[in-house]
């Protein structure tokens, strides 16, 4: 089994120019076959509410949907560096929630950090919950909680003006504390600026190549999501096609009498005349 990777590897990493690869997961089977893979992180995003729960955005997840499912994950991935994602107005609002709900992840859930979605906004919450103790991962460009501001799902930071802000906002997050930085959907170009000027890990999902690690949402790279597959997904299994030509099988099978057959039953021990006897006494 691999060595459970820590900070001072993925700085490695980024030193070396070796990149991470990671996804989310969200139940314990997923968590187990991406440690069993060599997954270098896990996420368990409040992308959960849309690729489990079956919310239209993530705004509906509250703590107690992180907390379980970021357990059912460290027990499917004990060996694997586990990013807790606080959901939407748990960190918000003061300062004292973020480290308050922060902590929960950790106490309740053994992630070995948390992320928070925003820039300069939220640079209290993430020196907060780092002076606390805790190692925080910042998330700028498309952030889904605020994507009503952003004027929906839209790739970021692709005119000058934008780019610029995205620029300050990665350096304030890296000044606030935070351990690393997550782009979502921006330019390669920014992306590359941002990676070689930060000295933190910065990682993008959907946000080009020349940076430290690549991430994708499990739902989506294994085609179990099918709501929509933004631009940047690369689909590697086609997992939906897989499970309803399975249950499609399953129901013909039951139909047609051909489930179960003898190898799927429990055979009695007693001899078939005491069970005769049995049968007659009711
Ligand atoms: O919740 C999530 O999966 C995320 C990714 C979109 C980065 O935050």
């Amino acid at each position: 089994m691999a060595r459970k990777k820590g900070i001072l590897d993925f700085m490695k990493m980024k030193k070396d120019g070796e990149q991470a690869a990671w996804v989310t997961a969200y139940d314990y089977p997923t968590a187990s076959f991406a440690e069993q893979a060599g997954m270098d992180l896990i996420l368990v995003g409040d992308s959960l509410g849309m690729v489990v729960l079956g919310y239209e955005s993530t705004i509906p997840v509250t703590m107690a949907d992180c907390i379980s499912h970021c357990q059912a994950v460290r027990r499917g991935a004990p060996n694997t560096w586990i990013v807790g994602d606080m959901p939407f107005l748990s960190y918000q609002v003061s300062d004292q929630d973020a480290v308050e709900n922060a902590g929960r992840f950790h106490k309740e859930a053994s992630v070995d950090c948390i992320k928070l979605e925003g820039g300069r906004r939220v640079c209290s919450k993430i020196k907060a919950i780092t002076d606390a103790g805790m190692l925080v991962m910042g998330h700028i460009g498309l952030t889904p909680q605020s994507s009503g501001q952003l004027g929906g799902f839209k790739a970021q930071g692709r005119d000058v003006n934008s780019a610029r802000d995205l620029i300050i906002d990665a350096i304030a997050i890296q000044e606030a504390g935070a351990y690393a930085l997550l782009l979502e959907a921006v330019p390669p170009e920014l992306t590359g600026f941002i990676a070689q000027k930060l000295k933190i890990p910065v990682y993008s999902i959907g946000a080009g190549q020349p940076c430290d690690g690549q991430l994708l949402i499990c739902g989506d790279m294994l085609g179990m999501f099918e709501t929509f597959t933004p631009k940047f997904v690369k689909k590697y299994a086609n997992i939906a096609e897989i499970e309803v030509n399975a249950f499609k099988q399953y129901i013909n099978d039951v139909k047609s009498g051909q489930f179960p057959t003898d190898e799927h039953v429990y055979h009695i021990l007693d001899g078939k005349e005491e069970f005769e006897k049995l049968f007659k006494e009711f």
